[in-house]
């Protein structure tokens, strides 16, 4: 069992971080191999809707979405940690979600030598927002939810916390179990 976290702050050590470390924690302690890429690090372009990844299932955008695609594909639980910036996902985040669209044909169907890869695949998130309404959110809630039933996965949860200054998050012993469970869950076949 490999579970991948993908990191959408830019905050190293930040609110997403702590709570996604929580979650990979989690993980770990069921069993799962774990692993975690931080997205601010890598260079990855916005999809350019030139449609050749329809016939190819491969972008054709030469940076580290390549290899982070691969990584996406062989794990089996996918945990994404991201803070609201003005009501949306983070620039990182959405630059890189954009570019599953390598994972689909031309009729937005998944492309067919992915499908057993993506079949049992599991997916969970973690949202951060400064407003002490958590629900400020709920539109990357939104959108991950939509593009996990699009693609046909497993979704196990989303956990959604409030914090500002940098690392804050650790002192919230409540919502650091609650990313935890979600890890653990997303490990548990
Ligand atoms: C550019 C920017 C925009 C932000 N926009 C919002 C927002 O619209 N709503 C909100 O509640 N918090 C907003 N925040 C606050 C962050 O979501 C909050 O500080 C969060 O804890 C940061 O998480 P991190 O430590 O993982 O980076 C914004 C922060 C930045 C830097």
């Amino acid at each position: 069992m490999k579970v991948l976290g993908i990191l959408g702050s830019p905050r190293i050590g930040g609110n997403s971080d702590v709570l996604l470390d929580q979650a990979l924690a989690g993980a770990r302690e069921a069993g799962a191999e774990i692993e975690k890429i931080i997205l601010s690090q890598k260079k990855i372009a916005g999809c350019l809707d030139c449609g050749k990844c329809n016939e190819t299932g491969i972008c054709v955008i030469k940076d580290d979405m390549g290899e982070i695609h691969k990584k996406v594909l062989e794990a089996d639980a996918l945990i994404h940690s991201v803070p609201v910036y003005f009501w949306a996902m983070t620039s990182q985040m959405k630059a890189y979600l954009d570019r599953w669209c390598a994972f689909f044909d031309e009729q937005w169907g998944m492309q067919k030598a992915y499908r057993p890869k993506f079949k049992e695949k599991k997916i969970g998130l973690i949202t951060l927002c400064g407003d002490s309404n958590t629900s400020a959110g709920d539109p990357i809630v939104h959108s991950f939810k939509n593009t996990s039933d699009f693609a046909g996965l497993t979704w196990v949860g989303v956990v959604q916390a409030s914090a500002s200054s940098k690392g804050e998050i650790a002192r919230n012993e409540a919502v650091k179990k609650k990313a935890f469970d979600l890890g653990k869950k997303a490990a548990t076949p």
